[in-house]
Order: structure tokens, then C-alpha cells, then sequence
């Protein structure tokens, strides 16, 4: 008898400390009626192997995305070699639980294999070859997953920091159009996805300059683009709240939805002088810029309360222009901010710490939600 007690007693207490404490509303719930909240998977929390972080994903989010397994390299890495296996799972996955699923992402220069932008021997092909393959590889991927995905961020990161378009071999193959070919190809593959421009940094003004520049083009154009995805690898005091408000703002002007679409919250000291979510700078490992490998003093613990709250309050006040806030991950453990740029460290950027038990910051989100009339 006191067996089976002690028993419930701790299936009751894994249940609330997993799944929040009971009286308490879910994020999703939480901000229900504003914006969708998500988190971006890796498959071990999408095929339920990491049963623990797989039953916070269902009790706290509404959306999802793939946090790599849609990319092109992992999912067509040779010219005709498709891996539909996990990128079928994570949109199984997000069915079976109703959510709103996302893809991430079409066109980007980064995990893209160097065969795309060559002919056999090495060189680079022709702007028709590469649209062709452009055009194949979204055909392809909208199609399969064609009324399931229902979003794709179409280009990534396709703006510079001084606000030019960003020189990637899209750009010098095909020249600038490269941008409406890949919507016009997402479009046409699924006429009813929303379809969206993903990018960091776009606080920056010279960088929001061109991302509205462009924005403004592609919409003369006729193009259809739904909205903007703002990556969010922010620190503790990037960006500020002004940075953020005016983003927010002025690509509603545009017409544009805004979706928060990679959030996290760095902590350790940054090797850069500017702020850079560039995947593929990798700097050297060095103590100094770990300094909370053994645990993270409370006084730190809680500034990353005060901005988590501090973040939803201001994507809260934008309403109906934010559509969604997806978190680059489910828990520390998991986050590549552990990883990049410099391997090993022990980052705490997420709202679930590194045993998947919800930090004071989850709460303090929840807490910070619009109040709804009673
Ligand atoms: C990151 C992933 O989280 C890592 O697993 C991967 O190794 C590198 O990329 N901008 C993006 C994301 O659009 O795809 C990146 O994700 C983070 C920066």
C-alpha cells in the first residue's frame, strides 16, 4: 500500500513537473487567441524517442518546426536521391497532434550540398540549370507535403547585414529574381501554403532597410508572399525593445504577417562585437567564454526570467501582426546555442532546463499573457 502510494505520488509529480503545474495554463493556451507558440524539433522529439521532451512538445505547443530534417542537404543530398523518411515523421507527427506545421526551408546557402551550384566538373552551372533544379527540388518538396506543411519559410537569410542581398551562389548564379522564382515555384506547388522570407537580424536597421526594400519589391511584383520570419537569436540586451517595436511595426505597414520564428535567448559572453546567428562562422573554444559550465547563478537566472517576459509582452502587443512564436528548440540540452558557434559549452537559452524541467522563465511567460476577459 505504501508502496503503490509513494508510487502515484511520484507518477503525479513527474506529470506536473513535466507538464506544468496543473492550475497553470500552457503557453499555447496561454497566448490562445493572440499567436500560435512553437518549438523546432529534432527527431528523437518528433518520433517520441525522447519521451519526456515529446510529451512537453504535446502539452505546450501548437506549431512545430523541423529543425533540420527539411533542409536540403539532409533531405536531397544527391541529384536524385530524396530522404523523405524523418521529414514524413515530423509532419506525421504534427497531424496526429493538429498542429500547425512548418517547413524550414527552401532555398538558404548553408546545408546546401556544393552539387547543386556545380555541373560534373566542378564548375558552376548556368542560371537555366540552376532554376531547374530550383524549381525541381520545390516542386518536389511543396508537393509531397502539399495542404500539411502549412507554412514554408521560401528563402533564408537572403539579406546582408548593410542591407544588400546577400552574395550566395543563388545570387551570382541567377541574379536577384532567384528570390520571386523560388516563391513563384512554393506558390505554384501549394497554392495555399503561406510562404514566407526568414532572416536574422532584422532589428538592425541597415538590415530591415533591405528586407523592406525587398519586401516592397516582391509585393509590386505580385508575388505571393505572406509574411516575414524573424529568426530572434537574441541575447540578454539584443535587441532592445525599441529594435523590436519598430520591426514589428514597419513590416506590418507592408502588409506583412510577422512571425517569430527561431527565439532563443543567449546568455554567454559572444565572441563577436556584433550580433550574428551566421551558422557558419565557428570560433575556438576558449573557458572564458563558458562560464557557467557547472550550473547559472540566480542572479542570471533571473535577468533570463525578466527578458523572456520582457519578449512575450512586446510580441503580445502585436497582435494579429505576430502570428506565431517558435522556439529554436525544447530544452538547453538540446539547443544548438551549445554548439555554435563555439562546440562544448553549457548555454541555458530555452524555457526547459537541461532535464527537461521548466524554468522560472516558463512561468513567467505564461504570466505575462494578455489577460482574456472573464
Ligand atoms: C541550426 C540548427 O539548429 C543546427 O542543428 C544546425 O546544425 C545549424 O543550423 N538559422 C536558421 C536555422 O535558419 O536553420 C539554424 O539552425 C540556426 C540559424
Amino acid at each position: 500500500m505504501r508502496l503503490h502510494r509513494n508510487l502515484v505520488g511520484s507518477f503525479v509529480f513527474v506529470c506536473l513537473s513535466v507538464l506544468g503545474n496543473a492550475q497553470q495554463p500552457s503557453l499555447k493556451d496561454a497566448y490562445n487567441g493572440c499567436f500560435l507558440v512553437g518549438a523546432a524539433l529534432n527527431p528523437a522529439q518528433f518520433t517520441g524517442q525522447d519521451a519526456e521532451e515529446t510529451a512537453i512538445v504535446k502539452a505546450q505547443f501548437n506549431t512545430i518546426s523541423p529543425e533540420n530534417v527539411l533542409e536540403w542537404g539532409p533531405i536531397h543530398p544527391q541529384p536524385h536521391t530524396y530522404n523523405f523518411g524523418l521529414a514524413d515523421q515530423y509532419v506525421e507527427f504534427g497531424q496526429q497532434n493538429h498542429m500547425f506545421i512548418v517547413g524550414h526551408t527552401l532555398i538558404w546557402h548553408n546545408q546546401t550540398p556544393k552539387w547543386v551550384f556545380q555541373d560534373e566538373k566542378g564548375n558552376p552551372v548556368s542560371r537555366k540549370v540552376l532554376l531547374k533544379r530550383m524549381r525541381e527540388h520545390i516542386k518536389t518538396v511543396v508537393g509531397r507535403y502539399k495542404g500539411r506543411i502549412n507554412a514554408w519559410d521560401v528563402v533564408n537569410e537572403v539579406v546582408d547585414e548593410d542591407g544588400t542581398l546577400r552574395q550566395t551562389p543563388w545570387l551570382k548564379i541567377i541574379g536577384p529574381d532567384y528570390i520571386e522564382k523560388a516563391f513563384e515555384y512554393a506558390h505554384k506547388a501549394d497554392p495555399k501554403a503561406q510562404l514566407n522570407y526568414n532572416d536574422y537580424n532584422l532589428e538592425n536597421e541597415a538590415k530591415r532597410k533591405g528586407a523592406l526594400e525587398l519586401v516592397r519589391k516582391l509585393k509590386t511584383k505580385g508575388v505571393h508572399i505572406t509574411g516575414v520570419g524573424l529568426q530572434d537569436h537574441f541575447s540578454l540586451d539584443f535587441a532592445t525593445a525599441d529594435q523590436i517595436n519598430a520591426t514589428i511595426e514597419e513590416l506590418g505597414k507592408l502588409g506583412m504577417k510577422v512571425m517569430i520564428t527561431e527565439l532563443d535567448v543567449d546568455v554567454l559572453p559572444s565572441p563577436f562585437q556584433d550580433p550574428t546567428a551566421d551558422v557558419s562562422v565557428k570560433v575556438a573554444s576558449n573557458p572564458k567564454y563558458n562560464p557557467y559550465a557547472s550550473g547559472l547563478p540566480e542572479a542570471v537566472q533571473q535577468q533570463i526570467t525578466n527578458r523572456w517576459a520582457d519578449l512575450f509582452r512586446i510580441y503580445s502587443s502585436h497582435c494579429g501582426v505576430v502570428t506565431r512564436v517558435t522556439l529554436w528548440g525544447v530544452s538547453d540540452k538540446d539547443s544548438w546555442k551549445n554548439d555554435w558557434p563555439i562546440r562544448g559549452r553549457t548555454n541555458y537559452p530555452l524555457l526547459f532546463d537541461r532535464n527537461a524541467q521548466p524554468k522560472p522563465a516558463l512561468n513567467a511567460v505564461i504570466e505575462a499573457a494578455p489577460k482574456k476577459p472573464s
